[in-house]
């Protein structure tokens, strides 16, 4: 049994991960993968999804975002995942060229052509899928659910409260948390809780492919660049967290997590806290429950599953 889905990112060096999982993964049906600014521009993140998916030889439709949020100034994390968007590791030239649709008309007709509803897997700003849903709300119930990685319940990595991808365009986040789709949020609550420790990173490039010495360089550029600012989670030493890969995980493994319903809001416009994800777990708000918040991973088994896609991409 398949399941249909797709992938909207902003590679990004955990988005390639997240994106490596999904490749390594026949049962996941990827209809169409989409991009938009985030962790670099939308240049370079339309050109890295390309480069990376024609290196794992996949022939998959990847169509053009928008070029900046609804009303913010884009701000990328270039300083985290380096020049390129992908820790400056350098790929082939792709082989596959850009869709002629552009990313929101691509991900209305798939959704509104396929005949069984589709999950949206989300890795960057909302920037997209916010667009997606003003423009064309016909196509909400052709969506089975949105994994997202984004947000937080406590703390952020943007500012003291703001995870970035929400922080970058929380109007488009704003739109979608309020859509009535429902969302299982990988936020940083559960993300730094999935990391992957040195001593992992250096078995991955004992695999001894191209692809691994790729991960491992990808990883280790991660691991220095995220110390340099507030990216990385308290206390971290020699581990990272690979935030976007828990969203595809989720899809394929529900089991490895646990968390709670309950109401997510966006703060809009505060002075300190605009892109702050407010998580009602006490149920104070009495809102209804919109999101179903992720706070708990095996991790072991997560990087047993990252460790065999990298081994499985190797091999293909
Ligand atoms: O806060 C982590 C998120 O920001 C991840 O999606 C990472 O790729 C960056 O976009
Ligand atoms: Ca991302």
């Amino acid at each position: 049994m398949t399941i249909p889905v797709i992938i909207d990112c902003d590679p990004g060096i955990d988005d390639v991960m997240a994106l490596t999982l999904a490749f390594a993964h026949p049962e996941l049906d990827i209809k169409l993968i989409t991009t938009e600014p985030g962790n670099q521009t939308q240049e370079k993140t339309i050109h890295n999804a390309l480069t990376f998916t024609s290196y794992m030889k996949k022939n998959i439709e990847i169509a053009r975002g928008l070029d900046k949020p609804f009303f913010r100034k884009l701000e990328i994390a270039d300083k985290v995942h380096g020049e390129n968007g992908l820790g400056n590791v350098e790929f082939p030239e792709p082989t596959i060229q850009v869709s002629n649709r552009p990313a929101i008309e691509a991900m209305k007709e798939t959704l509104l052509s396929s005949d069984e509803q589709i999950i949206l897997i989300a890795t960057g700003p909302l920037t997209n899928v916010g667009a997606l849903l003003l423009a064309h709300p016909e196509v909400k119930s052709k969506i089975k659910y949105i994994s997202y990685m984004g947000g937080a319940a406590v703390g952020g990595n943007m500012s003291p409260t703001a995870e970035f991808n929400v922080y970058v365009d929380p109007h488009a986040a704003d739109i979608v948390f309020r859509s009535g789709i429902p969302i299982v949020m990988s936020g940083l609550d559960v993300t730094h809780k999935a990391y992957v420790t040195i001593e992992e990173i250096n078995e991955m490039e004992a695999i001894g492919s191209d692809f691994a010495s790729k991960v491992s360089q990808m990883l280790r550029f991660y691991i220095h660049s995220a110390k340099q600012t507030a990216f990385h989670a308290p206390n971290f030493e020699n581990q990272i967290h690979l935030h976007d890969l828990c969203a595809v995980s989720y899809v394929l493994t529900p089991e490895l997590f646990e968390g709670d319903n309950c109401h997510v809001a966006v703060e809009l416009e505060g002075k300190y806290t605009a892109g702050t994800t407010i998580v009602d777990y006490a149920q104070q708000t009495g809102l209804p429950h919109n999101v179903k918040v992720l706070h708990t991973i095996n991790r072991e088994k997560f990087v047993e599953q990252f460790f065999h896609a990298v081994k499985q991409m190797s091999a293909d």
